[in-house]
């Protein structure tokens, strides 16, 4: 049966679709039930997809739809806790991807603050979160609780997720399509948490989030707008774990979020 939309409801899946074409997707649409995965043409000069291929972006695009009717209702809800955990429902045992079956312990959904002003997303977990559950717990995750903390705050009072939510084998760099699949569900945690501020992690969450190919040292250091939040990006903690000399650079970064956020380093002997 044909869903009525109210026109609020309306404003906001054109804006959520506004959103997609400015990450660069255009190929989704409305579907009830996904039955048998449509054929796509092969771009010119590619090869045609294997079936595997074609079931996996038909989730994508199955998931994005999902995505799309449930995210325009949400950041009305009022009670942001009961919102991320309709959005967790509905990832549910996840499989819309092939990680589910790539030695993936548990989804890993993000843990924090759900009403932060500043949100820090990386790009995926790996082995420590994968066992724990829980975004940046292990040796990054250490670096960044550092972070957090120089900047005056807590851990618990920040939200932290990954573009994609479950370790991707050898922590390879997530697949465009991995990311494409999951995003949607970041996407709306995004949208319900509302922060002030979102600081993306490394070139994998800087360029899914801005949909722009360009070099960290280019993408740092200023300002994006990202669907009316201000986002910045800084280095990856495992990439300042592995080149320290670059700490500073991050930590200029961040003194730029802080003074957004009012936020004062603590001082010395308060901590
Ligand atoms: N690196 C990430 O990008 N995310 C994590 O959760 C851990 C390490």
């Amino acid at each position: 049966m044909a869903r009525v939309l109210n026109a609020h409801v309306k404003g906001a899946l054109a804006e959520r679709i506004r959103y997609y074409h400015e990450l660069g997707i255009y190929d989704f649409y409305r579907r009830e039930v996904m039955t048998t995965a449509p054929a796509l043409p092969p771009a010119s000069g590619s090869p045609a997809p294997t079936a595997e291929e074609t079931t996996s972006r038909a989730r994508a695009r199955h998931a994005m739809d999902e995505n799309v009717v449930q995210a325009a209702a949400e950041p009305d809800m009022i009670d942001p806790v009961q919102a991320l955990k309709i959005i967790r429902q509905d990832l549910g045992d996840c499989t819309r991807c092939g990680l589910h079956k790539q030695g993936r312990k548990q989804i890993v959904f993000g843990v924090g603050n759900p009403r932060a002003e500043l949100m820090f997303i990386g790009e995926a977990p790996g082995a420590d979160e994968d066992q724990q559950g829980e975004p940046f717990v292990g040796r990054a995750g250490q670096l960044l609780n550092n972070m957090i903390k120089a900047m005056g705050l807590e851990r618990e009072q920040v939200y932290i997720a990954n573009i994609i939510k479950c370790r991707p084998p050898f922590n390879r760099t997530p697949e465009r399509e991995e990311c494409e699949t999951c995003s949607p569900f970041l996407m709306r945690q995004i949208a319900v948490i509302a922060p002030k501020v979102v600081v993306a992690l490394g070139a994998v969450a800087a360029k899914t989030l801005l949909s722009i190919n360009s070099s960290m040292s280019d993408l740092r250091g200023r300002w994006y707008d990202f669907r009316g939040t201000k986002l910045a990006v800084t280095y990856h903690p495992a990439f300042l774990l592995r080149d320290p000399r670059q700490k500073k650079e991050a930590w200029k970064d961040l003194q730029m979020v802080m003074k957004e956020l009012n936020l004062a380093p603590p001082t010395r002997g308060a901590e």
